[in-house]
């Protein structure tokens, strides 16, 4: 069987030490020779990897670990780069957040101005990545990107290294069907989806289950209850605001019954009450700054005195399982059916030949293949999903020219803001916080 380097880039993410824990869950079918984590920040790395090594040391003590801030120690010879950096880190996502929502609008670190502003410092740092990847790494290695705001990082990379072995993904959608599980009481691998979309920007079409169509079975169970099975246990998203996001898949769904939308769409369909249940003081940024990343550092100040930690402070959830079955399944040739981000290419024949839309592939060897050929979607979703796509596409050409209108032009398209003139107040602010990440626009 063969054996894989892999090099998780953001070594120093909260979901460090559960995406080496779904690796390693996985050892017998996805076998790594080496695990090397590379960060731009040193400490906050440095102590990640104390829990990240522990985790090794428990599952599969002889595998070669290192920790690296220089690129070609990091990447020579890697199979698999696994990025999930985020730049800024969270202070950066608190101004995303709280600058547009102090002009009463959303701000979400993937959504509408606060992802814009989000994107505009991670597509450069994105390349510098990819450029490590394709210097010091095997000729096929992938990248596997969990990266937000993925959606524009994939546009971005499409147009800026169209050659390179890059795969976006996201785990909200196998997120979403863990939590079905509950209710069609079956395995997360025995759901098998159809899906439309763009990145946080999709619907399901239809679930079935064992073979079995149950779609209209979730739909009745959606309209009642939103998304939130009463027996499900989801470290990932259990804070107060996720708890919100899948009871308001209920309204959703009671107002459009066809097909069942992905939870983002919750900040385009519901902005009023989004924008009644967001706190100005306290954002998402908040929330995670004294939840998930504070119980980690706890975690690991208590490792450090005590040579114990919680265990079950990082279970494997659906958003390690998802990276390593997508690795595995390029690294075999399964061609395994996933739901991943990839250049349409006519799979959806009304949508434009170049949008990056998220759709279920098989996953050879090769990368992904769309199962799709020339699908037509309704009217409604259609038209919503061009006017993202032009935001986003504005927002890219807006960093491929250092263009201040084109980003006007991606703010104001953006269903999330009301008019072009809130979308320069927003921009304008946004401009000011992000000195030193942004490019400059003229
Ligand atoms: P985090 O701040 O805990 O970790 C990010 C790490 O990236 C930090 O250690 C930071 O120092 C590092 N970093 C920043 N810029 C870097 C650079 N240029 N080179 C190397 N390292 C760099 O963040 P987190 O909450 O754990 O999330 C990490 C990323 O994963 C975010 O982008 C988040 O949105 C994304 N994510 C995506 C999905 C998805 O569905 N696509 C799911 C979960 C998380
Ligand atoms: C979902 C999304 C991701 C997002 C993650 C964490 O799973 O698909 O794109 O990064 O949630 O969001 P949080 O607000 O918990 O950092
Ligand atoms: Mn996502």
């Amino acid at each position: 069987m063969k054996e894989y380097i892999v090099v998780i880039a953001g070594g120093g993410s909260t979901f460090t030490p559960g995406v080496v824990k779904a690796l390693l869950t996985k050892k017998n079918e996805f076998k790594l020779k080496e695990l090397r984590v590379y960060d731009n920040d040193a400490e906050r790395q440095r102590k990640v990897s104390i829990i990240t090594k522990s985790v090794v040391d428990e599952m599969d003590s002889g595998l070669k670990f290192s920790q690296h801030t220089e690129p070609k120690e990091a990447f020579e010879n890697a199979d698999f780069v696994f990025a999930q950096i985020r730049v800024g880190k969270y202070p950066m996502r608190e101004l995303d957040e709280k600058i547009p929502l102090s002009l009463n609008t959303i701000g979400q670190e993937t959504c509408g101005p606060g992802g814009m502003a989000y994107a505009l410092r991670t597509i450069e740092p994105m390349i510098e990545i990819v450029d490590y990847m394709e210097k010091y790494s095997n000729s096929n290695c992938w990248m596997i990107n969990y990266s937000n705001p993925a959606s524009i990082v994939a546009e971005a990379m499409r147009r800026i290294r169209p050659n390179s072995k890059v795969l976006n993904i996201c785990d909200m959608p196998v997120g979403m069907m863990q939590k079905m599980t509950d209710v069609f009481k079956c395995e997360y691998e025995d759901i098998e989806p159809e899906y439309f979309g763009l990145n946080h920007f999709g619907w399901f079409t239809s679930l079935k289950v064992k073979g079995i169509d149950r779609t209209q079975e979730m739909k009745d169970f959606i309209k009642e209850n939103g998304l939130f099975p009463k027996n499900n246990y989801d470290l990932q998203h259990k804070d107060a605001s996720w708890q919100k996001t899948y009871k308001n898949m209920k309204y959703m769904m009671n107002l459009f019954e066809e097909y069942i939308p992905n939870t983002y769409m919750q900040y385009y369909l519901l902005g009023d009450l989004i924008l009644q249940q967001l706190n100005k003081e306290y954002t998402r940024a908040n929330e995670v700054m004294d939840g998930r990343e504070a119980t980690l550092f706890k975690v690991i100040d208590e490792y450090e005195k005590t040579g114990k930690y919680d265990k079950e402070a990082f279970h494997v959830g659906a958003h390690g399982l998802f990276i390593v079955d997508v690795a595995n399944s390029l690294a075999n040739d399964m061609k395994k059916k996933y739901l991943v981000i990839v250049e349409n290419k006519g799979a959806i024949k009304n949508l434009p030949d170049d949008a990056m839309v998220e759709i279920p592939c098989y996953i050879t060897k090769d990368g992904p293949v769309a199962t799709y050929h020339g699908l037509e979607i309704p009217t409604f979703y259609k038209g919503m999903i061009e006017q993202q796509l032009a935001s986003e596409k504005c927002l890219v050409d807006a960093y491929m020219e250092n263009s201040y209108v084109k980003a006007l032009m991606a703010f104001t398209l953006n269903k999330t803001v009301s008019s072009s003139q809130k979308a320069k107040e927003i921009l304008d602010r946004l401009i000011e916080a992000n000195k030193g990440y942004w490019p400059e626009l003229k």
